[in-house]
């Protein structure tokens, strides 16, 4: 929170721009300092991670568990043991078993880190049993799922938050910080991508397919686009003064993941037969209604060793930003020297994001450059102030329908898209959220 704003002030202002927003708050007078009860669904890697951030949160008690594997499902109940809480409920018995869970009357909310597939249909049902929704990314993976995810949102006051960890990057913050400071001047262009050869992932040892092999089966396009575009769209302000317009997108053939099967099971076994649709490597070029274009590439199938999951570069009118070899640069106009880049790290003493400067020691070591801490802390904060969720349902769908618009340019030969407009308008008018933490 800004020192200057006092927490009563700053509740207010949250709830007035939540409501604008047609997303409302919960009542601040009860939540204050109130424990919160939570279940989490999905305690593969991510899940029990998360689960772990949220056992070192104060004031939130764990009281429910679920995932269709009975082995880590226990083994998350005995983590919760561990750290002195009660022992939660387990569910486990079908994959729909997470329904009972949120039946559950002690239940406040639920973290969502399962398969991507089923990241929509959690959420809509546990907006609609009156919890509130932390969901891992991506939000939805179909257009319908998109607005199915706005419409649960808009008729219910509990809120939904994307656990999108890259916005909280201190890299990403404090250039989010810069653009608010006029540090920019008019951007013009941003470019970003998820590049990560993922393909270890697409197997079991014994050579049958993972939920991430699945998609690659069934679906083409952009599939993994928010840890990338989330960033970019906070320093836009897209749906908060500007929005998506369209896109394009192109992909490779597909060859990567074949090849990788094939040099693991042998070229005889059905694993290297499996029809991957997915190119090797997809690029979607965004523009939005203020003119600004966004060039927005997807790979997780190229063998190359590992620079950086994303990255990020923002073009101003006075100011250029570029980490794409994974160090952090910019070139500020009559503060930087002449032609020379800085490192971003020389601009911080002024640009530190206020959320970074408060909680640095908290976030940092907690995984993924201190945004895994970010989105838990975050999302209790919002539980309890009542403030208008960082990065709600409007984000989470416009960020991940990328999925379906990449896919439909990619059927039609490259053709643009339009983007559906979730805010139903509002996006003109409505207040940036991650800046106000
Ligand atoms: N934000 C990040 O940095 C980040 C990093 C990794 C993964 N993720 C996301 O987190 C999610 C989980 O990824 P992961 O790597 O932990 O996968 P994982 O396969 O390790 O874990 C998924 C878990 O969900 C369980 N599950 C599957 N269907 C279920 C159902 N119907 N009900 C209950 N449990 C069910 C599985 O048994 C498994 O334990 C994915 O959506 C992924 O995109 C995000």
């Amino acid at each position: 929170m800004d020192s200057k704003c006092s927490r009563r002030e700053f509740v207010q202002l949250g709830m007035a721009a939540g409501i604008a927003a047609g997303v409302q708050g919960i009542s601040v007078a009860s939540a204050e300092e109130k424990s919160l009860r939570i279940g989490v669904i999905g305690v593969g890697n991510r899940g029990t991670h998360l689960l772990n951030l949220c056992l070192k949160e104060p004031g939130i008690e764990v009281v429910g568990i679920c995932d269709v594997r009975r082995d880590p499902m226990r083994q998350a109940i005995e983590l919760v043991d561990q750290a002195g809480q009660k022992r939660p409920a387990g569910y486990y018995y079908d994959p729909f078993d997470y329904r009972r869970m949120l039946e559950q009357d002690d239940l406040d909310a639920v973290v969502i880190a399962t398969p991507m597939q089923w990241h929509a249909t959690m959420a809509i049902d546990a907006l609609k049993a009156k919890k509130h929704v932390l969901s891992e990314v991506p939000a939805t993976i179909t257009l319908e799922e998109c607005w199915d995810l706005v419409h649960a949102a808009e008729e219910t006051d509990r809120i939904y938050m994307l656990s999108e960890n890259c916005c909280y990057y201190r890299s990403n913050m404090a250039v989010l910080n810069m653009v608010a400071q006029g540090i920019f001047g008019d951007f013009t262009y941003a470019e970003c991508g998820y590049v990560h050869d993922c393909r270890y992932l697409d197997f079991t040892p014994d050579g049958k397919l993972t939920w991430r092999g699945e998609l690659a089966r069934d679906y083409i396009g952009n599939l993994y686009p928010t840890h990338s575009l989330g960033p970019v769209a906070t320093w836009l302000g897209i749906n908060r003064g500007d929005r998506f317009e369209s896109l394009v997108s192109f992909t490779t053939r597909q060859a990567g993941r074949t090849a990788n099967a094939v040099k693991k099971f042998g070229k005889d076994n059905p694993a290297a037969q499996t029809p991957f649709i997915t190119g090797d490597s997809t690029t979607t070029l965004i523009r939005t209604a203020k003119g600004a274009m966004i060039d927005l590439r997807y790979d997780a199938a190229s063998s190359r060793p590992l620079l950086n999951t994303t990255y990020y570069g923002l073009q101003g009118t006075t100011a250029s930003y570029d980490d794409r070899d994974n160090i952090q640069r910019i070139w500020i106009e009559g503060r930087s020297e002449g032609e020379k880049w800085d490192s971003l790290e020389t601009h911080l003493a002024q640009f530190e994001h206020p959320l970074w400067q408060r909680l640095r020691e908290q976030a940092e070591g907690s995984g993924h450059s201190g945004g895994d801490f970010f989105v838990v802390h975050e999302f209790f904060d919002t539980l309890r102030t009542g403030r208008p969720s960082p990065i709600d349902a409007y984000d989470a769908a416009t960020w991940s329908a990328i999925i379906g618009l990449s896919g439909k340019s990619l059927r039609e030969g490259g053709q643009p898209q339009e983007f559906p407009d979730f805010t139903h308008g509002a996006w003109e008018t409505r207040k940036p959220t991650l800046l106000t933490g």
